[in-house]
């Protein structure tokens, strides 16, 4: 009997081992180093910038105090007045009031602060939904002020939720006339909430603008600076380009509202504010005080994309506003000064010092051109009202400027009427580089992992511009940055890379958010005032820049391309600078997949390879600020053998694998 039960388990064990064996025979991907299809664009994987979701004012500018020169629609939003007594309108411990000095100037309002009983008046700013203080980190204070009578001293205070003062210091402005002064505050402890509060001390009438607050441990410690953990992460994509300032931004709700960069360079203090147009776009996510000082501006732009080693991709207004509301466009006979926008910009980033916007650049402490490229002429816009603006600004910029790179759009959505159109006339009118935005659910992205293998080699190159995978529905505020979506886009990218003869640039939008400030979702790097996080989506987009490679080439099996066969896409490229073979494959069943990478060619292989596995618990899995990082890469080797890598890909996972070459 026991006999029997042996064997029958023997048999069991051996059928199952059989069958487990078949199932999971391995897939043999091949790739020849000696067949170099074509070059990687150092500019494939970048980023996209925008000001959106407090991204700027609120997020990288590192500015603590909101509504810093009384410029808002509301001039004391952001602001409260603290008495110690108050009687009647007449009869209290001081007054605000805001003074307008008109329109020729910038920044044409002002406070005027009367105090009238020592000790008894201040002013509280709340910063972006509290200001992020850190223990033992020191904050620069500054103020524009002009005494107007007596000498009240302005006591300063960090204070925390309870009211407990987590740091101070003090400025006495003296003498007649407008005048910076500036105090340093040390924090004692850490808090995501605090407020700034200025106490008057004394008694008098003192005028006040541009009040500033900016921790010292700014990128690189500048003054007007940007938080640096936020261009860490920035930094360690080690992306190709940067585009800035977005996005719609750069079109505006109305002419009136767009993006003119002329307004954003020179004295911050001399910056025209204007309302953010996310400030009223979605109903569902209201942001009243969402303005933009423009304290980031194009000259913080250049700078941080020299910073990271970025090609700078500016985006300017051809004329037309968004479309999605007023589709404003400027008549084609007063176009003129939009287009002159887009030359002086050359000049301000690449003009001899000797030039009017050259010596801006040099005046504002960058006397060596920024080496600009790119230009992007309009944003998202669509139909012939575009094409026609295009082409004037295609034709000034190439007379001026003939090594200017130019980027044309293809409007909103990635098939249709409206994208058909512009790729066609683009194409007719030998466009370079077309920018193509993707906003859509994870299947489109498995979906169309080979959208570009028969695109026209010969045709304008594409710049896949904004990109990202909604895991409900395109603006829902229900979307997540899950792994799903993230897994999606790696298994897209595959096929972006696949096409390198193609796709020459590629960016995925937005970039930033604030955890409570948002109004799109999803994004690449959500922050609050303290701290940041990286999606999974995020780690996706490190992982194919850190590991772009040099030259691309095939990744095969079966003579066939990986493009979601067996659930499988894949590509390969070859990195010149760090003498490796890379292979980029995902996973995108729910079962373990054995694979066989065979590395055919003359060049000698190193005996081990590096592994990077990015993969989640669910599909359904996210990080959060402050939790424990669910989704991040995790490293492993394994060893070469007879020029093969087996390699085990875990269920929906992501994996690059890096083998040294001699
Ligand atoms: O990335 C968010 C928005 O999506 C951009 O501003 C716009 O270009 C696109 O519609």
């Amino acid at each position: 009997m026991i006999h029997i039960k042996l064997k029958q388990a023997i048999l069991l064990f051996l059928t199952v081992g059989t069958l487990q064996a078949h199932a999971q025979k391995a897939t043999t991907i091949s790739v020849n180093t000696d067949k170099i299809i074509t070059e990687i664009q150092p500019t494939m994987w970048g980023l996209f910038f925008e000001d959106i979701n407090f991204g700027a004012d609120g997020g990288l500018y590192a500015e603590l105090v909101k509504n810093r020169s009384f410029e808002f629609d509301n001039p004391l939003m952001g602001w409260k007045e603290f008495q110690s007594e108050r009687f009647s309108v007449r009869n209290s411990s001081g007054r605000i009031m805001i003074i307008n000095r008109g329109s020729s100037y910038s920044n044409p309002r002002f406070a005027r602060v009367s105090v009238f009983k020592d000790k008894g008046y201040g002013l509280n700013n709340e910063g972006f939904k509290g200001m992020g203080i850190k223990q033992g980190n020191t904050y620069h204070f500054s103020v524009s002020a002009n005494p107007i009578e007596g000498n009240p001293v302005m006591r300063l205070e960090l204070v925390d939720p309870k009211g407990q003062v987590i740091g101070s210091a003090s400025v006495k402005p003296e003498g007649k006339g407008w005048n910076t002064y500036t105090a340093s505050i040390k924090a004692t402890s850490t808090e995501a909430k605090a407020t700034l509060q200025i106490w008057f001390d004394g008694t008098g009438v003192i005028d006040i603008d541009m009040v500033s607050l900016f921790p010292s441990d700014t990128w690189k410690n500048r003054p007007n600076g940007l938080r640096a953990d936020l261009v860490q992460k920035l930094a360690d994509m080690k992306p190709g380009f940067l585009r800035f300032p977005g996005g719609c931004i750069v079109e505006g709700r109305d002419l009136d509202n767009r993006y003119q960069w002329k307004k954003t360079v020179g004295k911050v203090e001399d910056r025209e504010m204007i309302i953010n147009r996310w400030n009223t776009e979605f109903a569902h996510r209201p942001a009243p005080d969402y303005f933009q000082s423009f304290g980031l501006g194009f000259f913080e732009y250049f700078l941080l994309s020299e910073d990271i080693g970025a090609e700078p991709l500016p985006i300017l207004s051809c004329g037309l506003a968004c479309q999605f509301n007023t589709a404003e466009v400027v008549p084609m006979d007063e176009i003129e000064p939009y287009i002159q926008d887009a030359l002086d910009l050359v000049e301000f980033a690449n003009g001899e010092v000797t030039t009017k916007w050259g010596k801006l650049r040099a005046d504002m402490g960058h006397p060596a051109p920024f080496n600009m490229k790119y230009i992007g002429v309009g944003n998202e816009q669509w139909g012939p009202q575009y094409i026609e603006r295009y082409k004037v600004f295609a034709k000034a910029i190439k007379e001026k400027y003939p090594d200017m790179i130019i980027i044309s759009g293809t409007g909103p959505f990635p098939e249709g009427e409206l994208f058909d159109y512009a790729k066609k006339e683009l194409k007719d009118l030998d466009a370079e580089i077309i920018d193509e935005h993707y906003y859509n659910k994870p299947e489109w992205f498995f979906k169309n992992a080979s959208r570009y293998d028969n695109y026209d080699r010969k045709g304008p190159k594409v710049f896949a511009g904004e990109y990202a995978a909604q895991s409900v529905a395109t603006v829902s505020p229900e979307n997540k940055n899950n792994w799903e979506c993230a897994l999606s886009e790696a298994a897209f990218m595959t096929g972006l890379e696949r096409n390198a003869e193609v796709v020459h640039m590629c960016s995925y939008a937005p970039l930033f958010a604030h955890a409570e400030g948002w109004q799109w979702t999803p994004d690449l790097i959500w922050f609050d005032n303290l701290a940041s996080y990286a999606t999974p989506n995020y780690y996706v987009q490190k992982l194919f820049a850190n590991y772009k490679g040099t030259h691309l080439l095939a990744a095969t099996s079966g003579n066939e391309k990986l493009a979601g066969k067996d659930g499988l896409y894949a590509s390969s490229v070859w990195d010149k600078n760090s003498s490796e073979v890379i292979l980029k494959i995902v996973n995108a069943t729910g079962k373990v997949q054995q694979t066989v990478w065979k590395v055919e060619g003359n060049k000698k292989l190193g005996k081990s390879a590096a592994i990077i596995s990015l993969t989640g618990p669910q599909l359904t899995s996210v990080n959060e600020i402050g939790g424990p990082e669910t989704i991040a890469p995790v490293e492993s080797s394994t060893t070469v053998k007879s020029k093969s890598v087996a390699l085990t890909l875990q269920p929906n996972s992501f994996t690059v694998v890096r083998i040294k070459t001699q």
